[in-house]
């Protein structure tokens, strides 16, 4: 398959090569994904290819959390569903066919997880937009590039791109053959939404962020004056 910039997209024959025991052997999904990903939490694996790092996620989230498991082609995510069929992990486990203009999931989101994947979106600039938007207040993302397809300058212009979008950009953790770096949005950051005031019936715009915060304070405040009492 070949993209909008004319670029090969990885074929789903070669799925074979992204899931097996060598590469859980040098790029353990568990080892590498462990500080990122608690019970409960919703997150995202973005270019999820036959599923090698989906499976352990949906382990990690547990029953009461969610993995979005995206890819462009069809092929990719019939590996995976054939992978999850009658096991508990389908029902933790949304696969979701993307197109290569948006992603096109509406959840918002504690972690995204694009590894060896960005080199392969045509429209980084819009792809990192869209990922700032469903990206939860104080969530990560977790870029992993392959060394020898991307260069350093090319993964520093990738990087650009995504604090051109509004993340914050650090050095991700260290992965053999990769390189990579952790996204973040402020905790706090200006996310306003519009909501219903039911008794005047109008529209009000409230700072989400500002609530998190207020209850953020709340629960310290609690946990302290607890500490006092006792
Ligand atoms: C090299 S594979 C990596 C798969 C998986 N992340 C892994 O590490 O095993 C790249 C995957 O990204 C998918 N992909 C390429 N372009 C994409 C796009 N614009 N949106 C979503 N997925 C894309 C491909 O279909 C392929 O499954």
């Amino acid at each position: 398959m070949i993209n909008a910039n004319e670029q090969r997209v990885c074929p789903v024959e070669n799925a074979g090569s992204l899931d097996n025991v060598f590469r859980k052997w040098l790029q353990n999904p568990e080892k590498i994904l462990r500080p990122y990903i608690q019970p409960g939490m919703s997150v995202m694996d973005f270019g999820c290819g036959p599923g090698f790092f989906t499976m352990e996620m949906a382990q990690m989230v547990g029953e009461g959390g969610k993995v979005f498991a995206v890819d462009l082609q069809e092929g990719m995510l019939q590996k995976l569903k054939e992978k999850i069929r009658l096991t508990e992990l389908e029902n933790r486990i949304q696969p979701h066919q993307c197109k290569e203009s948006g992603i096109g999931v509406s959840e918002s989101l504690d972690f995204v997880l694009a590894f060896y994947v960005v080199h392969e979106v045509p429209d980084q600039e819009a792809f990192f937009h869209e990922l700032k938007s469903i990206v939860q207040p104080g969530g990560k993302v977790l870029v992993a590039e392959p060394p020898f397809h991307v260069s350093k300058k090319v993964f520093h212009k990738c990087l650009q791109k995504a604090r051109k979008a509004g993340f914050n950009v650090e050095k991700g953790p260290s992965v053999v053959l990769s390189k990579t770096a952790l996204l973040s949005t402020d905790q706090y950051a200006c996310s306003k939404k519009e909501k219903q005031d039911n008794s005047s019936n109008q529209s009000i715009i409230y700072h989400e962020s500002a609530v998190q915060y207020e209850s953020d304070m709340k629960k310290n405040f609690i946990i302290n004056m607890n500490k006092c009492v006792v």
